[in-house]
């Protein structure tokens, strides 16, 4: 019999600070609908200089870690394109603060905002071939655009972690995907830059077409049929590119559109904006703890869509008792206890350049978080446990 492979448990992460997008709109000289209902964003999750994709993730990671134990986990996959080292993987860092097991493979994987399901997908594989195994998957990533772009008021940042094995408490995940790639130039980042270049017209047409792709891949396969489905996660770059998703893929399949199968999974990125590889991660977690009705045995369209670009559907089925593993108060608390800045801290925050080498006045902020980047000293980035 082949092992079931999915979720055992999940959580995510996101930093106390944020920017309303109304005041963003207020120095914009915009109106503020154009955020809130044209592209369906209410804030930006902002990180301090003592925040990474390292703290982050650590931070999602630790709830999960403290209910399930560590045992078995021999892999940890950090998908991320926000990595603080060219070299070393974010995940080594992740790994030391949670202090993991040492017999554990690491590895960071990117492809722009797909890279979480990659690892998932491998996972999966690696637990089927190994069922005592478990793999830690962590995804995090702080979305930056150019000021004034049109990219700027989707920015966001967060982390989610992921618990996957063979005894999938939350999501088995199915062995059949639909996948596409092709080579465009819809979003990238040169390693000179900090901030990505990006056709945004251009990009959502694309994530149109390769939601199209995928799907079409999916049923060749032998995916489930639309009617199936009792919710749909997107990735989420802003929620309404994924209701604009959700239409399309109604038409090709001709399915009768019914908006209140997109819409749970769309509740906690509006509040924190993108996160890029976490963001369909973030729209499962918000999909099984906002939806109103029992999901059990009920089926999930995931599709994932990564600039450049990858895109893949697949199906993931909620198990008995899954209301048990979620951790709606936590999340619902790291959501309402969060500080608003102003516009001009935003700026501060934004416009001040990273910490380098010797720059650890820059790092002082204090953080709400355990984990924190204390220093970069002989161009190693130390970080510290307020616990530890
Ligand atoms: N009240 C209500 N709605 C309003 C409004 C108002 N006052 N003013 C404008 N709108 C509506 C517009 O009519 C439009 O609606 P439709 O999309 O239904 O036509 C919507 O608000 C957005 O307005 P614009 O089209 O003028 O928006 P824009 O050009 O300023 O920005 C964008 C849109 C180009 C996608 C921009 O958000 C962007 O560049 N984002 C970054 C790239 C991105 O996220 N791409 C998504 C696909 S790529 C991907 O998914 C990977 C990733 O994570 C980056």
């Amino acid at each position: 019999m082949d092992t079931k492979t999915g979720i055992e448990a999940l959580s995510f992460y996101v930093p106390e600070l944020y920017l309303s997008l109304d005041s963003l709109a207020d120095r914009q000289g915009i109106d503020p609908a154009k955020f809130s209902r044209g592209i369906g964003q209410e804030k930006i999750a902002m990180p301090t200089h003592a925040e990474d994709v390292v703290t982050l993730g650590a931070e999602a990671a630790r709830p999960l870690l403290e209910r399930t134990g560590m045992e078995g986990i021999d892999t940890l996959l950090f998908a991320t394109e926000s990595g603080v080292d060219q070299s070393k993987s974010a995940g080594i860092f992740a790994h030391h603060l949670l202090g993991l097991p040492q017999n554990c493979r690491n590895v960071e994987l990117k492809q722009a905002c797909y890279s979480a399901t990659a690892a998932l997908q491998m996972a999966c594989g690696h637990v089927a071939r190994k069922p005592n195994s478990k793999v830690l998957i962590i995804a995090a990533d702080v979305a930056r655009y150019d000021r004034d772009s049109s990219g700027e008021p989707t920015q966001g940042c967060g982390a989610v972690a992921m618990l996957v094995s063979s005894d999938p408490k939350v999501v088995e995940v199915e062995p059949v995907t639909g996948c596409f790639t092709e080579d465009i130039m819809d979003f990238w980042r040169p390693n000179y830059r900090k901030t990505p270049l990006v056709d945004g017209k251009f990009s959502a047409l694309r994530y149109l077409h390769g939601l199209v792709q995928a799907w079409t891949d999916y049923q060749a396969q032998g995916g489930r049929g639309y009617g199936e489905f009792a919710q749909f996660c997107y990735h989420l770059p802003f929620s309404r590119m994924a209701e604009k998703g959700h239409r399309h893929l109604a038409k090709q399949a001709g399915a009768e559109l019914d908006m209140a199968r997109c819409q749970p999974g769309m509740v906690y990125n509006r509040q924190i904006g993108n996160c890029y590889a976490a963001s369909l991660y973030l729209a499962l977690i918000s999909a099984l703890e906002n939806s109103e009705e029992d999901l059990t045995g009920q089926a999930l369209g995931m599709f994932s869509y990564g600039s450049g670009a990858v895109s893949e559907f697949f199906s993931a089925v909620v198990q008995p008792g899954y209301r048990d593993h979620l951790m709606v108060d936590r999340h619902t608390d790291l959501l309402n206890d969060r500080t608003e800045i102003d516009y001009d801290a935003y700026l501060a925050l934004r416009d001040t350049p990273d910490p380098k080498d010797g720059s650890t006045a820059l790092i002082n902020a204090t953080t709400r978080g355990r984990y924190r980047l204390e220093k970069i000293d002989e161009h190693k980035r130390h970080y510290v446990d307020a616990d530890g």
